[in-house]
C-alpha cells in the first residue's frame, strides 16, 4: 500500500464484483462523465449487462477503490493488460464529487502503478485523458506520467470533438521516483517498499 504525504487517507484496491454494479452506476450521472472515464466503450445509461461484459474480459482487472479506515468504496479503476508488457489505466473515478480535489486521485494512481509494475510486472503503463480534464492530467503528472506526443485520439460527442491525449510512465521511471533498485533482488518484479 502506498500513502501519499498530502492526504492521510489510505486506500486499497479490491476486486469489482456484480455486487458493486449499483454503486458504480449510481455515480455515473451523465453521459459526459461516462465518456470521460471510459471513452465510447459503454453507452449511457450504464447497465448491469454492460458491466457484466466488462467483468468477463480476462485482460481486465477491475477494482473498487476502498477507503481502508472507513471500509467504504469511494471509487473505481481498471488496469487493462495489453500486449508487449504494457497495461492501460482506465475508468478512473473518485465517485462522490465532494471527495474530488483532495489528493485521493493521486493516491489511487500510485496504488494502480504499484500493482501494475510490481504485481503484474509490466514495463510501461499508459492512459488516455481528454485534453480539457485538468484535474486528471495534473493528477497523472504528479504521479510521474508524461505526455506521449505520438498518440492522440479524436471522438465526436454531440457534434463536439473530444481530443484524448496519451500519457505514459515506464517501470524505470517509476523505480527512480520510488528509489527501487530491482537489480539487488532475485525476483525482477520485486518492488521494495515504495
Ligand atoms: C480525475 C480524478 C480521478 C482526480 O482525482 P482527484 O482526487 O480529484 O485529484 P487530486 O485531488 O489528486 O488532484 C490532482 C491535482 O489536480 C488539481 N486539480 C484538481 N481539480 C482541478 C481543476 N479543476 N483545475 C486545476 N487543477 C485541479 C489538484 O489541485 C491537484 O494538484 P495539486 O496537488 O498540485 O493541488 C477525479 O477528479 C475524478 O474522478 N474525476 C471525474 C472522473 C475523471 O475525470 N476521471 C479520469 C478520467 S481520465
Amino acid at each position: 500500500m502506498i500513502q501519499d504525504k498530502n492526504t492521510t487517507t489510505i486506500i486499497k484496491l479490491e476486486p469489482f464484483t456484480p455486487a458493486d454494479f449499483g454503486t458504480l452506476i449510481s455515480w455515473i450521472d451523465s453521459r459526459e462523465l461516462l465518456i470521460t472515464i471510459a471513452g465510447t466503450v459503454f453507452s449511457y445509461p450504464l447497465t448491469d449487462l454492460q458491466l457484466q461484459k466488462y467483468l468477463d474480459d480476462k485482460k481486465s482487472y477491475a477494482f473498487n477503490v476502498v477507503d481502508v479506515e472507513q471500509s467504504k468504496t469511494i471509487g473505481h479503476a481498471e488496469i487493462y493488460l495489453m500486449d508487449d508488457g504494457i497495461c492501460k489505466l482506465d475508468k478512473v473515478l473518485i465517485g462522490d464529487r465532494s471527495n474530488r480535489g483532495k489528493g485521493l486521485g493521486l493516491v489511487l494512481i500510485n496504488e494502480l502503478l504499484y500493482y501494475s509494475f510490481s504485481r503484474l510486472g509490466v514495463r510501461m503503463v499508459e492512459l488516455n485523458v481528454y485534453d480539457w480534464n485538468v484535474s486528471g492530467m495534473k493528477c497523472y503528472e504528479k504521479a510521474g506520467f508524461t505526455l506521449n506526443p505520438n498518440k492522440k485520439m479524436f471522438t465526436k460527442t454531440d457534434g463536439i470533438e473530444w481530443v484524448a491525449l496519451n500519457m505514459t510512465i515506464t517501470r524505470d521511471e517509476w523505480d527512480k521516483r520510488h528509489n527501487i533498485d530491482r537489480s539487488r533482488h532475485l525476483n525482477p518484479n520485486f518492488s521494495g517498499s515504495a
